[in-house]
């Protein structure tokens, strides 16, 4: 049995602090006892070290945040080096340097070079799960998953579908589409800590019988996610009711193939109209709001007022390549402008909420993490109060959780994360300062 305990700042969030204001569990100085890869207690320094055996060593973090890890609940793994290109909106950014990087990915070394350096980027941010596109190749998302394996990571991923629409290089037929899918969910579904999602890229990509045949699948697969893009952008959005004219919406696209479901993950919904958020409600359906891409590609300021007015759970993506940036603290400090520009203030707990546990929520995997209860998986991150000097100054003067929580946001990057642990291991430890 392994045991050890970390004294630090703890907080986690045990619910939506938007509909329960007592969601929040927070110890300025904290205790977190870890046994075996599990969470043993959580709690006030004061009421839990008396209980702890001398035998069992305690870090002194003092001056350091422990938090659950972040959960990015939309991102492409194939993306890292078409972050940051100008000029473009969605569907010319598409043709003009995604696809000609994801063509990159039909080679098997190149794939393992940038899933390496993929999750390598993931810690280093403290992000301990995601929902991760791969390519439409087969190896791609073994790539993936071998390298996430090695690493003992909670992470979802899934082989694009896409038979139209796309260069020759990057296209897929419903039964290959098929057979790569099935083929998949028998090797990987399941193996550590890894779970499978069906993704049709967006509706514009994928004929109806691809769409239906995604659908079958994931009728076949109750433990098995969809993630999809639905109506991120205005011209990608007249470009599927030109495809699908029988249609009432772009969500009514993916309900006709049987996409539309409590297991299903929609990037963007900047777009959706209030009666296809209420859909997805009412299906349990979850929104993956990605404040840094909606802003670098143009699409729209993304309501997240109206998405929980809806009931639309609704989490933090970085969409890393169309996002800036692989830190979920950022996407909080993002979303926050969005609200701002629409007269809503996003309240600093919810963002957080929206990092974690909504995150854990929407990949169905809040059983085993997300907060920092007992039983669950330990998968932390270590945040440095101080990283920089003007984060030092900053939140020394912070009076409240909330604001520090907002300073973070605003100020902190990869430098503010100390180290990231993936169930009690350390898996990623700061090398500058
Ligand atoms: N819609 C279809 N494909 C993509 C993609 O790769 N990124 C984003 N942001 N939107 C998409
Ligand atoms: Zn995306």
């Amino acid at each position: 049995m392994s045991r050890r305990a970390y004294r630090a700042a703890l907080l986690h969030v045990l619910d939506d602090p938007s509909r329960a204001p007592d969601a929040a569990a927070y110890h300025p100085d904290g205790l977190l006892v870890i046994e075996d890869g599990h969470v043993a207690a959580f709690g006030a320094y004061e009421d839990l070290a008396g209980d702890l055996d001398e035998t069992t060593p305690v870090e002194d973090l003092r001056g350091h945040l422990i938090t659950p890890g972040f959960v990015d609940a939309h991102v492409h793994f194939p993306q890292v080096d078409v972050m940051a290109a100008w000029g473009a909106q969605l569907l010319d950014w598409l043709h003009t340097h995604t696809f000609p990087a994801e063509l990159a990915f039909a080679d098997r070394t190149h794939a393992d070079a940038v899933a390496n350096f993929f999750l390598g980027q993931l810690l280093a941010n403290g992000t301990t799960s995601a929902l991760a596109f791969c390519t439409v190749h087969k190896a791609s998302v073994e790539a993936l998953f071998e390298a996430a394996l090695a690493r003992d990571m909670r992470l979802i991923a899934g082989k694009v579908l896409m038979d139209r629409h796309a260069p020759t290089g990057l296209t897929d037929t419903v039964e290959a589409g098929r057979a790569d899918t099935e083929a998949l969910i028998a090797a990987w579904r399941g193996k550590g800590r890894l779970g499978y999602a069906v993704t049709p890229r967006f509706a514009v990509t994928s004929t109806d019988a691809q769409l239906a045949m995604a659908g079958e699948v994931l009728a076949a697969h109750p433990d098995v996610l969809l993630h999809t893009h639905m109506s991120e952008n205005a011209e990608e959005i007249a470009e599927v009711a030109r495809l699908f004219p029988q249609a009432r919406d772009y969500l009514d696209v993916d309900d006709r193939h049987g996409l539309l479901g409590p297991r299903s993950v929609f990037a963007h919904c900047v777009h959706a109209s209030d009666d296809a958020l209420g859909r997805m409600a009412r299906a349990g359906a979850s929104a993956a709001f990605c404040p840094s891409s909606n802003l670098l590609l143009g699409s729209g300021l993304f309501s997240l007022k109206r998405a929980c007015a809806c009931g639309v759970n609704t989490a933090l993506g970085t969409d890393v390549g169309g996002g800036g940036s692989f830190s979920l603290l950022h996407m909080m400090g993002e979303a926050y402008k969005i609200g701002q520009l629409q007269g809503d203030s996003l309240d600093p707990l919810h963002a957080f909420y929206l990092a974690t546990l909504a995150g854990a929520r929407a990949l169905h995997i809040d059983a085993h993490v997300g907060t920092l209860e007992p039983g669950k998986e330990a998968d932390f991150v270590v945040i440095d109060l101080s990283a920089t000097p003007l984060l030092a100054r900053r939140t020394a003067k912070a009076r409240t959780l909330a604001e520090t929580l907002f300073v973070l946001s605003i100020l902190a990057d990869d430098r503010a994360i100390a180290r990231t642990y993936l169930a009690g291991r350390l898996a990623h430890i700061r090398t500058v300062a």
